[in-house]
């Protein structure tokens, strides 16, 4: 840690590790229901786990990346944080809009547009959380007056996800329209600008960790940040083909979304020859894992299981069903929760006191049980929705007969899911198992100023 002020990602990630952690016990509440009978159907049905399932994860991934975000603009610009009393009682807003939000959803309050279930006052906290988070950054930045190109691409990734949440804070009576632009928010999101805060946070990680050359791997982001726009924004029209839009949105969406894997298949690219082209220059290699680990994931989950499902002519069979929530699993985890975690990974042992700088042992069980936890759910979801699709959509079984001939896909997506769980365990365990540093190191100040030097 080289600014003191740093130190408030620690709280951010803390709070991000209890969220993840409270995400998994909905994920897997939802999971045994499909095995029936449910005997919380009267307290807390699929639905209510469900949607708290996925909120957890959109506010805990989001609380990772102000956190990392905290972390790393310091770093960039050479300067402390603008206000940490702002970054604090930003932490607080956020954290009580996401406790209100859960327990308001266990009483059905919510507003039933999925992802953004929000009701409108937890929404409207959401939108001065973020005006104070980007008031503090941008504060930042003009004070030290330094603003590299990674930076950029990490605020205008913020940016624009702020501004696309505005779509979400209005309502609309029509189904078919209130679905349009809900996408403008999930989909743009999701395939556009947080991508770019991945692309800014793996350029960072990999300038640091290989100690490759900055101006190299600034350029590469460029490329990404253009082949998002090209094919991301165009490629929203794959959640147009069945909702009630005119036809042209066929092809269009399924051109331009087939070209997203680009700009992953780009990401992927760019990591392998970043290390390869300056070998492993610093000594912690665990977050090397997780940052390597999040591009070959996020190709394997957004790139190639995206794509599969892409096309309209497979679409029409496979939309809504357990395909969906295969890739939806994968991608995820993938790109956000990963690049989350090696951001963690790479900040924890200057945040906290006496953490060996390489990773514990149990870190890299934590990863890797994670790892294997999570292909095998993203099979599990994979076989049960080739059943489903094959069952219902095609031999036209009705949906409840054949959730239940499919039965044996979710006692293998349980089982999968308890490896995944314990990893993410281990995870939260050697996270809280080192105590908060509030200090600069001055060596590490020195060592990491020259780090920093070579690197510009
Ligand atoms: C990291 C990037 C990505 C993430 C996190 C992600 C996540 C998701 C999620 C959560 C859904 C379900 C949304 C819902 O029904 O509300 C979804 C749907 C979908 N995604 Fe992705 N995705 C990513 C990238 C991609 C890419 C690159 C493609 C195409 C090449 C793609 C194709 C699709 C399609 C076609 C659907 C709709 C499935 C259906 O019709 O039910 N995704 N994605
Ligand atoms: C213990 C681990 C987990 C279990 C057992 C689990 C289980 C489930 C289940 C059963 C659903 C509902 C699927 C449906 O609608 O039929 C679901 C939805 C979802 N989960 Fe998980 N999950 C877990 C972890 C995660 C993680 C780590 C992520 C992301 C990083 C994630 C992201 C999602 C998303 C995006 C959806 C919505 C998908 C859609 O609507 O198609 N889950 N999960
Ligand atoms: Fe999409």
């Amino acid at each position: 840690m080289r600014y003191k002020s740093q130190s408030v990602a620690y709280w951010y990630f803390a709070v991000a590790m209890v969220l993840f952690g409270l995400q998994l016990v909905f994920g897997l509440l939802s999971a045994t229901k499909y095995l029936g009978p449910d005997p919380l159907l009267n307290i807390l049905p699929f639905d209510v786990t469900k949607v708290i399932h996925t909120n957890l994860l959109i506010v805990w991934v989001l609380t990772g990346f102000m956190g990392a975000t905290y972390w790393m603009v310091p770093d960039e610009s050479r300067t402390e944080l603008h206000s940490t009393k702002l970054a604090y009682i930003q932490l607080g807003l956020w954290t009580a809009m996401g406790v209100t939000a859960v327990i308001g959803y266990l009483f059905g309050y919510g507003t039933g547009n999925k992802l953004l279930e929000q009701p409108l006052p937890h929404k409207i906290v959401i939108v001065i959380c973020m005006l104070i988070f980007l008031y503090n950054i941008g504060m930042t930045i003009k004070k030290s007056g330094r603003f590299t190109t990674t930076e950029g691409v990490l605020l205008l990734g913020l940016v624009s996800s702020a501004v696309l949440f505005f779509p979400a804070l209005l309502h609309y009576e029509n189904y078919t329209v209130s679905i349009f632009y809900r996408w403008w928010t999930i989909h743009l999101w999701v395939e556009g600008v947080w991508m770019m805060i991945m692309g800014a946070f793996l350029a960072y990680l990999l300038i640091r960790l290989s100690g490759a050359d900055r101006e190299v791997l600034e350029k590469w982001l460029y490329v990404i940040v253009g082949l998002v726009f090209i094919a991301g924004i165009l490629g929203t029209a794959h959640h147009y083909y069945w909702v009630g839009v005119p036809h042209y949105w066929l092809p269009i969406g399924g051109f331009f979304s087939a070209l997203e894997p680009l700009a992953i298949i780009g990401m992927a690219m760019y990591a392998y020859s970043a290390m390869r082209r300056s070998g492993m220059a610093h000594p912690n290699s665990l977050a090397l894992h997780w940052t390597l680990g999040s591009t070959i994931f996020t190709l394997f989950g957004a790139g190639l299981l995206g794509l599969a499902h892409t096309w309209p002519s497979i679409n029409k069979w496979t939309h809504g069903t357990l395909i969906t929530a295969m890739h939806g699993h994968a991608a995820f985890y993938g790109a956000y929760a990963m690049i989350v975690l090696a951001m963690i990974t790479y900040a924890l042992p200057s945040l906290t006191n006496k953490r060996p700088e390489q990773g514990t042992t149990i870190g890299y069980w934590a990863f890797w049980l994670q790892l294997a936890g999570m292909f095998g759910m993203t099979l599990s979801f994979a076989t049960a929705g080739i059943g489903q699709v094959y069952l219902e959509r095609i031999m036209g079984m009705g949906y409840l007969d054949a959730q239940l001939k499919i039965q044996i896909h979710f006692v293998m997506l349980i089982s999968t899911a308890c490896i995944f769980s314990l990893g993410v365990g281990l995870f939260i365990y050697d996270f809280f198992s080192y105590r908060p540093r509030f200090e600069v190191d001055a060596n590490e100040a020195m060592e990491t100023n020259f780090a920093a030097e070579r690197a510009v």
